[in-house]
């Protein structure tokens, strides 16, 4: 019985051809969002979710010896790159069993750690589809983003994260034809860490230098990483929040090598904007406006609405401001104003706000060396990539978003407290162990003219 499952399998998939494995089905969990006109309100649009490639089992064609075990590549199926590419299949993904990813209707939830049959999941990414094999592309420009979210369950060193990258639609298939898998199986992305982590870039293995990690027994990184611009609309915990952009030289996904990836002490001669210009309500001098029975209260769900406003109101125009209010309890509440010494008072992201920034808190501005709102601006108006994520930091603890970070900095310099999490929370090992059970909800997605997503 069992051999002649596998017989087939595997003749279906010689069939199909490489790169896809057919022991799971894929299927893409619904998740529907509305698009929004302020003339013609809002439309039900059937969108659904799908997860990154590397969250998934990748194994020989049509079989199931693995290529990736833990954090090591199979040197008998991956010798090389483009070997490994033509050997290997990623397979259909078990949502709610093996990665607690579950929807229903709009509301989507990210759960932190799954123990399935096989193995036990840390965190999880997930891409908004436009069709089964195209990702949604969002031109944000003149455009209003809003969604609603729960962080109740969401403690210090988690992030529950919804951001735009500049993926391409198809997830690189069509310029890379040895990626047979797509945007249906969630590959192709980038993201302005370059991160080294990804198994696969440009439709090839990155297991050249591969290095497992020290303290993640699933991640390793490679020679290569995988860069874009990126737009985080929120990187959150009950704690704290911020909203950044991160512009970056080029245009579209890149794959990096050497300096150009911006490494340790390179941070600042890669070609994205690692730091980014970052609005982070605590940081900047407001500590009871985000928080447990803040103004912003994390008890309870509320609305978050970004705004990307243009110099000329149209599509097409410059890039100026970007914009955050938020919706509780039927109440509009206005973003915080920054309250730092030597600083006016900004309540949106902007050019001045982020110069003005980078001097007070001391910070090199590579947001500006890396294009700012220019290059930031051709991204939105291109189109980007939805992402949804649920991780902790192996680097940093969460502590940038929600502690005092750098830990060689005195917290009461300006710049430096960015959220009520004590210095020493966030270890993965302990977040891991102490909330497993953690999650997000994401809901009621919204996009469209300004003013047309949401109500008081
Ligand atoms: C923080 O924000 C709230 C709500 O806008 C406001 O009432 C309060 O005065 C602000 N606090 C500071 C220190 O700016
Ligand atoms: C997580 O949830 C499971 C299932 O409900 C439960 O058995 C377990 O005790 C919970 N773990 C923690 C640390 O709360």
């Amino acid at each position: 019985m069992i051999s002649t499952l596998l017989l087939s399998l595997s003749l279906l998939s010689l069939a199909r051809g490489q790169n896809v494995g057919t022991n799971t089905a894929e299927s893409h969990p619904q998740l529907r969002s509305q698009t929004c006109t302020k003339s013609g309100g809002c439309s039900t649009q059937s969108t659904s979710v799908v997860l990154d490639s590397n969250w998934r089992w990748l194994h020989n064609n049509g079989g199931s010896t693995n290529c990736y075990t833990g954090n090591a590549w199979d040197s008998t199926l991956c010798p090389d790159p483009t070997t490994c590419a033509k050997n290997c299949a990623l397979d259909g993904a078990d949502y709610p069993g093996t990665y607690g990813i579950t929807s229903t209707g709009d509301a989507l939830t990210l759960k932190f750690v799954t123990k399935g049959p096989y193995s036990t999941n840390i965190g999880s990414r997930v891409y908004l589809m436009a069709s089964d094999t195209q990702y949604k592309m969002f031109q944000l420009k003149n455009k209003e983003f809003t969604f609603d979210v729960d962080v109740s369950n969401l403690p210090c060193g988690l992030n529950g994260a919804l951001y735009f990258v500049e993926m391409d639609a198809d997830g690189g298939m069509s310029k890379y034809p040895s990626n047979k898998a797509g945007a249906k199986y969630g590959t192709g992305y980038c993201d302005a860490q370059c991160p080294h982590d990804i198994k696969f870039i440009n439709g090839e293995a990155n297991l050249l230098d591969w290095t497992p990690s020290g303290s993640d027994k699933n991640a390793g990184s490679g020679r290569y990483g995988t860069c874009c611009q990126e737009m985080d609309v929120w990187e959150a915990n009950s704690m704290a929040t911020a909203y950044t952009p991160h512009p970056c030289t080029v245009s579209g996904p890149t794959r990096c090598e050497g300096t150009q990836c911006g490494d340790g002490s390179d941070r600042h001669n890669g070609i994205c904007d690692k730091d980014g210009c970052d609005f982070n309500s605590y940081r900047m001098g407001n500590q009871t406006f985000y928080g447990k029975g803040a103004t912003v209260n994390t008890n309870s769900k509320f609305t978050v609405v970004t705004q990307f406003i243009t110099a000329d109101n149209t599509a097409t125009g410059a890039l100026k401001e970007i914009r955050r209010l938020y919706v509780q309890n039927g109440k509009v509440i206005q973003n915080s104003k920054s309250n730092i010494a030597g600083m006016s008072a900004y309540d949106s992201v902007t050019e001045n706000f982020c110069a003005a920034q980078k001097t007070a808190f001391g910070d090199t501005n590579d947001f500006k060396a890396k294009g700012g709102f220019t290059n930031m601006g051709n991204a939105l108006q291109k189109g980007m990539v939805l992402a949804l994520s649920i991780w902790d930091d192996h680097a940093a603890q969460m502590l940038w978003l929600d502690s005092s970070y750098p830990l060689d900095k005195d917290p009461s310099q300006p710049g430096v407290a960015r959220g009520a999490c004590a210095t020493t929370s966030g270890k993965p090992s302990d977040v891991e162990s102490q909330s497993p059970n953690a999650s997000v909800t994401f809901s009621n997605i919204k996009f469209g003219d300004i003013g047309s997503t949401y109500s008081s």
